[in-house]
């Protein structure tokens, strides 16, 4: 079994740790980068006194040792490949991922988790549900303004390209983990690979929306989830070799545990129920829009019971404003829920109210109504074949739309084109047969 071997370079210790995946040498970076990185698998922490090694003899030789330990199953040269995640949306897309390229026995893969999103109930609990191993590394660089948490990303992550050099490195989605490993691979020359690529909002108030541009632009191969993904792209002049519509991901985590999420139904469930879930900045920093937002959800609560998982950050702005929900036995709040739970709420749901891009998404393909409290989608799919309407900040659109659900308007609905559960396995040949000539 290969090695990950961990060096802190102010001393002349060496840690070797057991990887599942590929062989790395890492050198600690700097003080800022606390020990603490977790190294799940933990084989051994000896100490070994030796001088420094060169630090990419050091790879090949595990490369060499890897390979004729593996020459039984492969001949073909190993594909090191490095996925970063980091925040709660970026785990169900690439669990399906890990699997599809397992299947690749020249494949070694690694996982780092930015450590982004760090509570138990936005993160932990998602591994193991989706049967995703854990990472090999965890940055630990949690909350902060946007700089902070991606600079931090950045300073921590960079070093670990550094040592491994990978053949490439895959990011998902649009968090800020997606775009700090994307700018790192590009200034060090390492392929990157961009899951979910060419989806456009065309609202630069977003994050996420900067997150997409830059990531898109920095990437060698865009591995896009709709059409419409791949006209954005060839709008903004990426090359189309670059360019693979390979579905979407996310719905591949999706058909797998749909089965398993139907046993996990909460008992006493109303016959009706509309689900929430809410954590943009643009509508829950805004206080105003905040308090009016709740008044609305209080008054929809009136006419159909609402369950209310609620993202830390609204939590947050809720606690910083003084303002509480009515805790009646119609407006039923929870912590953040694991993936099938949430999944299996969402299936039984007469409605669903977000501001979410995932759950967009996961609605279409269930065709369960949604309403989307956003005045634009980076997902017009979900619109134009699938159930979402977006209300945009509108709180009496928002009660009318639930008024027309409640008197049984559903609107067509439709499942986009290689939505199909098979989206990883498109990535996987993709990333697979990509060659840095094209
Ligand atoms: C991030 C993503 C967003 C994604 C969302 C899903 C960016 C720019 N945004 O938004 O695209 O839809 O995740 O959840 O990357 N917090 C906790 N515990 C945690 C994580 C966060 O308490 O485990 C708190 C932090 O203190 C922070 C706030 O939630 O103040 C926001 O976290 P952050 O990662 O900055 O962004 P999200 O709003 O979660």
């Amino acid at each position: 079994m290969p090695f990950l071997h961990f060096r802190p370079s102010s001393t002349t210790k060496f840690y070797a740790y057991k990887c599942h995946y590929f062989d790395v040498v890492l050198e600690r970076p700097s003080c800022t980068l606390s020990l603490t990185l977790v190294v799940s698998h933990l084989y051994s922490a000896t100490s070994i006194q030796g001088s420094d090694v060169d630090r990419s003899d050091a790879f090949s030789r595990h490369s060499r040792a890897t390979d004729a330990a593996d020459s039984d199953i492969s001949d073909a040269k190993p594909v090191r490949i490095i996925h970063v995640v980091g925040a709660r949306p970026n785990f169900m897309k690439a669990a399906p991922v890990l699997r599809a390229l397992r299947r690749f026995p020249e494949v070694r893969q690694a996982l780092v988790h930015t450590g982004q999103h760090y509570d138990a109930n936005m993160s932990g609990v998602f591994f193991a549900e989706l049967g995703m191993p854990e990472p090999e590394l965890n940055l630990q660089v949690g909350s902060g303004s946007h700089a902070q948490q991606t600079a931090a990303i950045m300073t921590r992550f960079e070093p670990i390209v550094l040592e491994t050099r990978p053949d490439m490195v895959l990011v998902y989605g649009d968090v800020n983990s997606t775009v700090a490993a994307a700018l790192v691979c590009a200034k060090l020359l390492i392929p990157l690979a961009h899951v979910e690529a060419g989806l456009r909002s065309f609202d630069r108030t977003m994050p996420e929306e900067i997150n997409r541009v830059v990531t898109d632009q920095l990437a060698d191969l865009l591995l896009t989830p709709s059409i419409d993904g791949n006209e954005n792209l060839q709008r903004e002049g990426v090359p189309e070799c670059r360019i693979h519509f390979v579905g979407n991901v996310m719905i591949d985590t999706l058909v797998q545990l749909l089965p398993k999420a139907q046993s996990q139904l909460p008992d006493e469930l109303p016959p009706q129920y509309a689900l929430i879930t809410m954590h943009r900045p643009s509508n829950v920093d805004d206080s105003t829009f905040l308090r009016e937002l709740l008044q609305t959800l209080d008054e929809i609560s009136r006419e159909i019971p609402v369950i209310f998982p609620m993202h830390p950050r609204t939590r947050q702005r809720l606690a910083e404003l003084g303002l509480s929900f009515s805790c009646a036995a119609r407006m039923r709040l929870t912590e953040p829920l694991p993936y099938l739970q949430f999944l299996a709420l969402q299936t039984r749901a007469t409605m669903v109210i977000t501001d979410s891009g995932g759950i967009q998404e996961e609605t279409t393909y269930l065709g369960v109504p949604c309403l989307t409290v956003r005045e634009n989608t980076e997902r017009p799919v979900t619109v134009t074949i699938g159930t979402n309407v977006l209300v945009g900040r509108n709180m009496v659109r928002l009660g009318d739309e639930v008024k027309r659900i409640l008197k049984g308007g559903r609107s067509p609905s439709g499942v986009p084109p290689l939505w199909d559960g098979h989206a990883a396995e498109r990535v996987a040949a993709a990333v697979v047969n990509w060659q840095p000539s094209r």
